[in-house]
């Protein structure tokens, strides 16, 4: 596969398509653009240019004005041929210069010009690529292992502009479902230029502050916040849309104008996939729509499905090394694979599994994690993570449990530590105490930046406390 950061280059004869661009300015606004292409002219048409050909016109002249600052004169010529519409022996006269002196300038001028144009071209890539990454949820992994081929094989299908046009990838919680989701759309983005990603979580969360943890009220993705979230991203600053009909058309306006790539994680929570799934083949085609799922869409029309496989034994003990490196548990990271054959022979490859197991690994030795975990052996691995999480909740003292309660109520964007005291109620140095322990055992994510750091737990740990804990206290 390319590498994931190459920047796309832009075409060999890029120069050529400045040059043929310029001298469209006056042509039949159907013939397009030559530099239609181009991340600026997309952004031009989003700024009100009525088509093609008057966004890629004030592109050039954006350029021609930056090439002034360096290059005055050739500006002008170019300005005075193209956009003036003058012959070359007008602008000699004009200009009191020979006709081979006016080519000479004007030849320069156009390499300076796509010289220009070429920045400020990847100027906006990088622009756009950091407002689209942003639409993605923090990224819950360091480094994901044994994803290659799934991930490429995702992307064959999503950078094809042919059917199929909704893919489902599915597996059981924790198996890597929405990771290979984001490192997927994350490569998209990397690769492809002139389009958009959108990013849509079906368990949509609102939350009462002043509400009980199992309260918390979790409507499912309907048809019409799908709509209204994906307006808010692809088609910001747009007025509300008074019908679904009329956001349909406008997103599909989009879709065609720029290969788009929408991704909808936890599809199994929405309780009603039946009326979902004809407004995604509605809006799909030439938009691709990729969708997580715990449930299998197999067999449903239309739908290209993807089933995330554990991962083998050389990943699923990378991973372990790789999670113990990260919670500072030095005899693990030093163990051979002899000694951490057994992990994987207890818990498979289930990468959520595998990390929790680690986490736990703290308050326990190794020998008696999984000599306890013998006792889960050969259950449903839905077993074996009600057993980890009970063993890990009875080994937790108060303030991390009353940190770990409050955690449902936080988005998957993560909480900060302010936000996560006000639910919890705990003072924010008990808090952060409890929370680095809660880090440490895997129970509670921490992400961002130091200076924006955020705190969210999976989606398994959520179904745990909300299901289970309840019985338990
Ligand atoms: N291939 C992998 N290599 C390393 N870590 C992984 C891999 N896949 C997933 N993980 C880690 O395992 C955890 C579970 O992954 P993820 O959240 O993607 O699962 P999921 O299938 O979406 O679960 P759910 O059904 O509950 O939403 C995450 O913390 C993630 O970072
Ligand atoms: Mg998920």
């Amino acid at each position: 596969m390319t590498p994931a950061s190459e920047h796309l280059p832009l075409p060999p004869d890029f120069r050529t398509h400045v040059h043929e661009a310029l001298k469209q300015w006056y042509a039949d606004p159907g013939e397009g653009s030559t530099i239609g292409y181009l991340n600026l002219v997309a952004s031009e048409r989003n700024h009100g240019a009525v088509n093609i050909r008057e966004a890629a016109n004030r592109v050039l002249n954006k350029g021609l004005t930056a090439l002034a600052m360096t290059n005055d004169a050739g500006a002008n010529v170019l300005r005075l041929r193209f956009l003036d519409g003058q012959a070359t022996f007008v602008v000699a006269n004009r200009l009191n210069q020979s006709q081979p002196t006016v080519y000479r300038y004007q030849s320069q001028a156009i390499d300076q010009l796509a010289a220009v144009l070429a920045e400020m071209e990847a100027g906006v890539r990088g622009q756009r690529q950091t407002l689209q990454e942003a639409r993605l949820e923090p990224a819950s992994y360091l480094r994901l292992f044994g994803i290659d081929a799934q991930r490429d094989k995702l992307l064959d299908v999503l950078l094809d502009s042919a059917p199929p046009w909704i893919v489902s990838v599915d597996g059981m919680g924790g198996i890597g479902k929405t990771s290979l989701a984001d490192a997927t759309a994350r490569e998209v983005i990397r690769r492809r230029h002139d389009g958009e990603v959108a990013w849509v979580s079906a368990r949509q969360q609102r939350f009462d502050l002043g509400g009980a943890v199992w309260q918390v009220d979790q409507p499912a993705l309907t048809s019409s916040a799908l709509l209204e979230a994906l307006t808010a991203q692809l088609l910001p600053g747009t007025p509300p849309f008074t019908t679904s009909d009329k956001a349909v058309s406008a997103l599909r306006a989009t879709f065609e104008l720029r290969p788009t790539l929408v991704v909808v994680d936890n599809l199994e929570t929405v309780t009603d996939v039946e009326s979902l799934l004809p407004l995604l083949h509605r809006l799909s085609g030439p938009a691709k729509f990729l969708l997580t799922s715990r449930h299998s869409l197999f067999g449903e029309a239309g739908v290209f499905h993807m089933r995330v496989p554990e991962l083998g034994e050389p990943d699923a003990l990378s991973l372990v090394r790789l999670e113990a490196e990260q919670r500072n548990l030095p005899e693990l990271v030093a163990a051979s694979d002899a000694e951490l054959r057994p992990i994987y022979r207890t818990v498979g490859g289930n990468p959520l599994a595998l990390r929790l197991v680690v986490g736990q690994s703290h308050v326990h030795s190794l020998a008696s994690v999984l000599a306890d975990l013998q006792a889960a052996r050969g259950t449903p691995v839905e077993t074996l993570y009600t057993f980890i999480y009970r063993w890990a909740w009875d080994n937790l003292s108060e303030a991390p449990r009353r940190a770990l309660l409050a955690m449902p109520l936080v988005t998957e964007r993560g909480g900060s530590l302010d936000f996560v005291a006000q639910l919890s109620g705990l003072d924010p140095g008990a808090l952060s105490d409890a929370l680095a322990e809660l880090v440490t055992l895997s129970l509670v994510d921490s992400r961002g930046s130091a200076l924006d750091r955020r705190y969210t737990i999976h989606n398994l740990t959520r179904t745990f406390l909300l299901e289970q804990v309840i019985r338990w206290q």
